[in-house]
């Protein structure tokens, strides 16, 4: 009754857009952006900056590790608490998930947990729902509130092979069926990450204090379990630190220091 299932077959409808997505929402105000580009940010078109040096926007922290191996990844699965709420609210939407994407970077399939509004709706607390972005489109699921201390369990499963250029995945949150998004003929999805992608940021503690700890995390290819080497990326500048606290495929952990 609340599961929204969008199935998506995508074909030829698949658009390369860069090597990025990005998106906003009916009012432009909220931005979505699914590559590992640093160097962007993103001006809200009809809001401007209220302070020159505005903290960076993107994905700011993040972990990742890109499948080379000959056997497609069949489950990602990452653990996370939800956080306390940011100190002070300046409308910045914060999001936290580990995602997966195809080695054209045209699409993302992720489970999100997110602080502030974002185009799927929110405000001033977190809320999670899956997202599947490619090329131009947009899909997720309804949001469901959560509360800080909350253990999230984000899952992206591949459960099928139509053929070499059809894969079928779902990802959700464990135990939240209406987080369950189905993506349909999607491009095979090689790079797994952990990440921090934030907007409209304007001093530190609109993030979370301290940190937050991805840990369970878990891959599997079709193969068994792969050699997995996280790296990391990190906005120095603004003080976010990326480590990695246990590396491998089988319960490793990764840390977001704030
Ligand atoms: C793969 O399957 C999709 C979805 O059924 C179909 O549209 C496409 O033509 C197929 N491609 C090949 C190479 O068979």
């Amino acid at each position: 009754m609340t599961t929204v299932l969008i199935i998506l077959h995508l074909g030829g409808n698949v658009h390369l857009v860069g090597d990025e997505i990005h998106m906003t929402d009916a009012s432009g105000t909220v931005v979505h952006v699914g590559h590992n580009d640093m160097s962007h940010v993103r001006h809200r078109g009809s809001h401007p900056e209220p302070h020159p040096k505005r903290e960076q926007s993107g994905w700011v922290a993040y972990a990742d590790w890109y499948n080379t191996g000959k056997s497609p990844i069949s489950n990602f699965v990452t653990s996370w608490p939800v956080p306390a709420a940011p100190k002070t609210y300046s409308g910045q939407t914060v999001f936290l998930f580990n995602s997966i994407e195809p080695a054209s970077g045209n699409a993302i399939l992720q489970p999100v947990l997110q602080y502030g509004v974002s185009a799927a709706g929110g405000g001033k607390y977190w809320s999670i729902a899956s997202w599947y972005l490619v090329g131009s489109q947009t899909y997720f699921t309804y949001l469901t509130k959560v509360q800080p201390n909350q253990v999230l369990n984000g899952v992206i499963t591949l459960t099928s092979i139509t053929n070499s250029t059809a894969y079928n995945y779902v990802s959700e949150f464990k135990g939240i069926s209406r987080s369950k998004i189905t993506a349909t003929g999607a491009e095979q999805l090689v790079w797994a990450t952990e990440t921090l992608e934030s907007y409209s940021v304007q001093q530190r503690s609109d993030y979370p204090t301290g940190s937050t700890v991805f840990s369970g995390i878990g891959i599997k290819t079709k193969a068994g379990v792969p050699k997995v080497t996280w790296s990391t990326v990190s906005d120095s500048a603004d003080g976010l630190k990326t480590k990695v606290n246990t590396q491998g495929a089988t319960n490793a952990k990764i840390t977001i220091q704030y």
